[in-house]
């Protein structure tokens, strides 16, 4: 600053002090303005922090609130600070009315923590914690508790992290039956494999061995050998129930299927086998107006024979036998085991009042060779031939089960559209004729027999042992021949 020399009244020196307090004056207005320059420069440094700090918060919630699970904050007593808006949604409250209550009233309607809380273990062990848990609705949950530290270490809280799990658990329990499904049709399959082979060779066997006995009784001159014979021949019929019994379940082995009234073939079946156990007393509840099925009788009869065979063992001093049919749809069968085709089926469920079962003992019964019964009284082959035939008629079987109460077993079978014909059993009696046959067989041991005792019973026999070479004497031989007899399964051609 320069002072400059003034020539008026007041003389040089009252110039330069006023001069002076102006300047003065000019530099506190500067300095004030200075400061309310930077007070100013504050206030709006704060409001913009102010703003970032509301558009982070705002931002972390928007993060928060696009999650799936719920994300609740709790105080040490469990009352909620905060929650994201599936928290909220999930009890169709806003944040506000949730904020302030206790997590426990708010999501299970306690008046105490829940024993297994995930946040008060947190809180406690300072640590995170997990849980899976089942509402009472069936749904699942994976829960987790988060301790929320201070700056200095201190704990203040804790996060619930709530994720609903019950499509995932649902989808892997479905999986899980799909895989077992998958395992116990490739087992049934294999099995079934093994079993159509031994009973094939087996039948073969048997017949060979059934038509050389039914040749010697007619040899037999002496009672004794007769008597012997026929002990023979009855072996081979039970030898013969087994391959039955084996090719029921592979499935294979001829199959007459014809529109027939399952409540006829029930009523006749019950009255043979009430016979032999009378100390079984039999309820019958039958449908009046059911639907046809289309079956094998014989089969269906052997499936009715199994069922009431195992009721009986079940119930060696005797009970009840409730045998029941109605018509259903594929809505109303509920197993988890196999999805039904959709349309009508007819219902059979037959009930004992016996034993009953363990699930371990349930899960097997239909495997073949599968038995609870002493060596010599059970071969395990029942239920694997019911199950195979039930399944060839396109039909399902369920079983249900309470040890020391009883069994029920449910077969499904599908309703047929054509109308029902009545089932004439085949009489017996030895049949013989003079006519010239054809037998065309494979296997050389049947292939005789066959031959023998068609010419025992009177007839003319040309044989043949293949498809092809039955054509070539057929077609030679072809004005005398008056029946063929062939096997259905040659190599070369088939029957
Ligand atoms: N009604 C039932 N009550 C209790 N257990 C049963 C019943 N039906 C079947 N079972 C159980 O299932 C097993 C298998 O039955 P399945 O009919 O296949 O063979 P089995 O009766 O033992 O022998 P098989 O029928 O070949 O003479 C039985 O040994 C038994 O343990
Ligand atoms: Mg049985």
């Amino acid at each position: 600053m320069h002072c400059v020399k003034d020539t008026s009244v007041h003389g040089p020196s009252m110039f330069c002090v006023r001069r002076r307090n102006v300047l003065m004056a000019d530099k506190r207005t500067h300095d004030e303005l200075e400061q309310r320059v930077k007070e100013l420069e504050q206030a709006a440094d704060e409001r913009k922090r102010a703003e970032e700090l509301e558009e982070e918060k705002h931002e972390k919630e928007m993060i928060l609130d696009s999650l799936l699970e719920h994300v609740v904050y709790q105080n040490l007593e469990n009352k909620v600070l905060w929650a994201n808006r599936a928290a909220c949604k999930s009890v169709d409250q806003t944040r506000e009315d949730l904020i302030g209550r206790y997590c426990y009233e708010i999501w299970a309607g306690r008046q105490s923590a829940c024993e297994d809380c995930p946040v008060v273990k947190a809180i406690e062990t300072e640590a995170q914690q997990t849980i899976e848990k089942t509402t009472p609705d069936g749904r699942s949950w994976y829960i987790q508790g988060y301790p929320v530290r201070q700056v200095d270490g201190t704990i203040v809280g804790a996060v619930e992290l709530t994720l609903d799990i019950t499509n995932h658990r649902r989808a892997e329990e479905e999986k899980k039956l799909l895989e077992a499904k998958l395992q116990q049709a490739q087992k049934m399959e294999a099995i079934g494999t093994l079993a159509r082979g031994v009973a094939h060779d087996f039948n073969n066997l048997l017949m060979g061995i059934q038509g050389n006995v039914s040749l010697m009784k007619l040899d037999a001159d002496s009672l004794r050998f007769y008597e012997r014979l026929k002990s023979i021949e009855r072996q081979v019929e039970s030898g013969a129930m087994l391959t039955s019994q084996l090719f029921g379940y592979a499935r294979n082995g001829r199959y007459e299927r014809k529109p027939l009234d399952l409540n006829q073939l029930v009523k006749d079946t019950c009255e043979t086998f009430g016979r032999t156990k009378k100390e079984i007393t039999i309820h019958r509840e039958l449908s009046d107006d059911l639907f046809a099925i289309e079956a094998d009788s014989g089969r269906v009869e052997q499936v009715l024979l199994n069922l009431f065979v195992n009721a009986a063992d079940a119930m060696p001093r005797g009970g009840d036998l409730f045998l029941r049919t109605v018509n259903v749809t594929h809505e109303d069968m509920s197993s988890r085991l196999y999805e039904p085709k959709r349309g009508d089926y007819v219902l059979l469920t037959v009930t004992d009042t016996g034993t009953g079962m363990d699930k371990e003992t349930m899960e097997r019964v239909f495997d073949p060779f599968f038995t609870t019964k002493d060596m010599g009284r059970g071969t395990g082959l029942g239920l694997a031939s019911v199950y195979g035939i039930i399944k060839v008629h396109g039909g399902y079987i369920d079983v249900e089960s309470t040890k020391g109460q009883g069994t029920t077993f449910s077969i499904y079978l599908p309703r047929s559209e054509k109308e029902i014909q009545k089932v004439v059993k085949a009489t017996e009696g030895v049949i013989g004729g003079t006519e010239t046959v054809l037998l065309i067989e494979d296997e050389a041991v049947i292939l005789e027999v066959g031959r023998d005792l068609l010419e025992a019973m009177g007839y003319r026999v040309l044989v043949a042992r293949d498809g092809k070479e039955g054509v070539k004497v057929y077609k030679k031989n072809k004005d005398e021949i008056d029946i063929v007899v062939l096997d259905i399964v040659m190599p070369h051609m088939g029957g």
